[in-house]
């Protein structure tokens, strides 16, 4: 069944559009806000104004770039949820007005879902079942997938996202917001092993990353009162050794879930899955395990549009359209 399909993301801080055709993507237009850096995180009121400013020029470069007429289109997708309420809100409005004025289809996708999917935009893709670690700003999960729209969550954290823990560690050490990836910078230049933090270990499959933050907030303060240039003394060395913890709490969780599961596909999804400590050592653990690795592009790792539409292809396929009084839902069970 052939289809072109205009996608809108509008979850958190980064508004974005995507045209599909026929299963592939045919670009990924991403508006980044940088109005919350100086906030050291997203502030919802003003991430949600940013996407009113933005949406109309996002989605009418991906309908300009991708050569797409608005009549060509065959049903409009959005990201329904999880993500914050104000932000959502931008997405649904936008493609329900614009599904009611062309008279198309409406797909509602749930970004979770998305980020999994993404492993379906580009070669090599996944065969079934795999599991998916999806680490982002907001969740943490392990999902054992079965097909494109049939997926589970065997475990995830009790607290935190790690990437909340990244960005939480380096506004401690006075970094600006998403300070994820400057922890990454720095820490390739550092020793992963100068400095020991808390392994919060919880029981199963679950995290829990609310006592390394804890943990991580007390060093800092204990250290600065001996030296109080501790951080900038050893910047490098201090990111390094928390993203080793970080990254080594995660795998310890997906090498479990591959053990109890037996499934050796293995992906991973996610603004934090383009942390290169993650990648390193999951390359290293899937050689020593015998995994088939699956990381997708950097762009496909954090919130984007193109995810969105491979999603809304895949729903497009059952024609699994949306009502089109549907409003957002914040929280949006797999
Ligand atoms: O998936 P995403 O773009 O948005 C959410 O749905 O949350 O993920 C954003 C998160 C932020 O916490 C950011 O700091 C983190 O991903 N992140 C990273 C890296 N790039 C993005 N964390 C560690 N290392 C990175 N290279
Ligand atoms: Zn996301």
């Amino acid at each position: 069944m052939s289809a072109v399909i205009l996608a809108i993301e509008s979850s958190c801080d980064e508004t974005s559009a995507a045209v599909i055709s026929n299963g592939k993507v045919l670009n990924n237009i991403i508006a980044t806000q940088a109005i919350h850096q100086k906030y050291g995180g997203v502030v919802p009121e003003l991430a949600s104004r940013a996407h009113q400013r933005n949406i109309v020029a996002v989605v009418d470069e991906a309908l300009e770039k991708s050569g797409t007429k608005k009549h060509e289109l065959d049903a409009i997708a959005f990201t329904r949820g999880p993500g914050l309420m104000g932000s959502l809100l931008v997405g649904v409005s936008f493609a329900k007005g614009l599904a009611i004025g062309l008279g198309k289809p409406l797909i509602e996708v749930n970004h979770m879902q998305a980020h999994v999917l993404s492993h379906f935009i580009d070669d090599p893709k996944p065969s079934f079942p795999f599991l998916c670690l999806t680490v982002s700003g907001g969740h943490t999960q392990i999902i054992r997938v079965t097909d494109y729209l049939k997926m589970e969550v065997i475990g995830e954290t009790q607290d935190d996202a790690v990437g909340e823990a990244f960005d939480k560690a380096a506004k401690i050490i006075g970094l600006p917001y998403p300070g994820g990836p400057l922890i990454d910078a720095y820490a390739k230049q550092g020793n992963p092993l100068a400095f020991k933090f808390p392994d919060t270990d919880v029981p199963g499959l679950e995290f829990s990353f609310s006592g390394i933050k804890t943990g991580f907030l007390y060093f800092i303060r204990d250290e600065k009162k001996k030296d109080e240039n501790f951080v900038e003394k050893n910047l490098n060395d201090i990111c390094a050794s928390i993203q080793h913890q970080l990254v080594k709490m995660l795998l310890k969780k997906l090498e479990q879930a591959s053990r109890e599961t037996g499934i050796k596909e293995i992906a991973i999804a996610g603004g934090v899955s383009a942390n290169s400590g993650l990648r390193n050592s999951l390359k290293q653990l899937a050689g020593q395990k015998n995994w088939n690795l699956y990381i997708p592009k950097f762009e496909y790792c954090t919130d984007n549009a193109a995810m969105i539409a491979m999603a809304a292809h895949f729903k497009y396929l059952k024609q699994d359209f949306t009502a089109l009084d549907t409003a957002p839902l914040a929280r949006m069970p797999i």
